[in-house]
């Protein structure tokens, strides 16, 4: 172990129960292996709720999953980021002004002709602000995760409502498929025009209203890389996460979490190959797990730039000090609301 992991590993000693560290799967491996839980962002959502003995709960992942553990944690509990520049580009792409503007719309001048002002219920995807959250618990919406989209979605449909998803536009495509809801019953709203781009007409057919959002790690697969690979590796199957596009999603054999692929990999028999379409550090720390029994490859190298800003160094100047300014902290009116939406999700799911 490096003297940096050296010096870790004592102050975990040191600390014991009072602190605990986690990671997400797309966290560098020589992060990973000081955590003391790995997951996806439901598992870790989870395990911050449910931990009730650590003071200190250091989150190595991107900012809006440091923010969800403060949330759900308990007051006598502080979460700290070691990066705290470690943001999702996907969470900025919805503000809660153009939200807003987005509720008026769906709820314009109270019953209309295309619907009633009631007929809508947001799902906000946890890659989003605190903000963006506390609305969604406001107006009696839920969060989701990329785990267990399918099952908030029909939390919705179940109350006869139809559902307002943001802010990536590829999950909600994808689950809306996954659900068997046609493309011809979906919307798109861009924030950037007026009503997002939609009129009375899109309010009348759509099911689903998605938000035009992405992740820049996973909207760069594109078709040509799973025909290049059913071209060079007709034997391969290929999952990917469904951040990506709906017409990459179409023509692979799996979808799902980061968890999920795990999952199907951990299931697939020996010597068969994978291709993977998500994060390359997943992809690679995978792969040398399983080296000698599957044959695991990306379908692109994609690098997650802000995940990739956890390393030890920062790791170990968070544990050595704590120091304030790597502090996460939801102001508490927001944590309030956005607590609503994270719990309506955790008792959906
Ligand atoms: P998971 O919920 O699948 O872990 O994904 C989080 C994420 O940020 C994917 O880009
Ligand atoms: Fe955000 Fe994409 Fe990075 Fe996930 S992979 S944290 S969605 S930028």
């Amino acid at each position: 172990m490096s003297d940096i992991g050296g010096q870790i590993a004592d102050i975990r000693r040191e600390l014991g129960d009072k602190l605990l560290i986690l990671g997400h799967h797309y966290q560098r491996s020589s992060v990973l292996g000081h955590c003391d839980e790995k997951g996806d962002s439901l598992a870790l959502a989870r395990l911050a709720g449910l931990n009730k003995t650590a003071e200190k709960i250091v989150f190595c992942g991107v900012k809006f999953m440091a923010e969800s553990a403060d949330v759900l944690s308990g007051s006598n509990q502080t979460v700290f980021i070691p990066d705290p520049m470690a943001g999702c580009p996907m969470a900025q792409m919805a503000d809660a002004e153009s939200m807003s503007r987005a509720r008026e719309f769906l709820q314009a001048g109270g019953d209309h002709a295309y619907g009633l002002a009631g007929d809508w219920l947001p799902v906000v995807y946890v890659n989003s602000t605190a903000e963006i959250k506390a609305a969604c618990g406001e107006w009696g919406g839920s969060t989701c995760t990329s785990s267990n989209s399918a099952k908030v979605f029909e939390w919705v449909f179940g109350q006869g409502k139809k559902v307002f998803f943001l802010p990536d536009e590829h999950l909600g495509w994808n689950t809306g498929a996954d659900l068997g809801v046609p493309d011809d019953e979906i919307r798109l709203y861009d924030p950037r025009f007026e009503n997002g781009g939609l009129d009375a007409d899109d309010l009348a057919v759509a099911r689903i209203i998605v938000w035009k959002g992405f992740c820049l790690v996973h909207q760069r697969f594109v078709v040509e890389h799973v025909e290049h690979v059913r071209h060079e590796r007709p034997e391969a199957k290929i999952i990917v996460h469904p951040e990506s596009p709906k017409e990459v999603v179409r023509i692979c054999d799996a979808h799902g979490s980061t968890a999920q692929i795990i999952e199907y990999v951990e299931a697939v028999a020996d010597g068969s190959t994978i291709v993977i379409g998500t994060e390359v550090n997943l992809v690679e720390r995978l792969a040398e797990e399983h080296k000698g029994r599957v044959e695991i490859l990306a379908l692109s190298p994609s690098v997650c730039a802000n995940m990739a800003k956890i390393n030890e160094n920062n790791l170990l100047d968070v544990l050595k000090t704590f120091p304030a300014e790597s502090e996460v902290h939801v102001d508490v009116a927001v944590a309030e609301n956005s607590r609503l939406a994270l719990e309506r999700m955790l008792a959906a799911t």
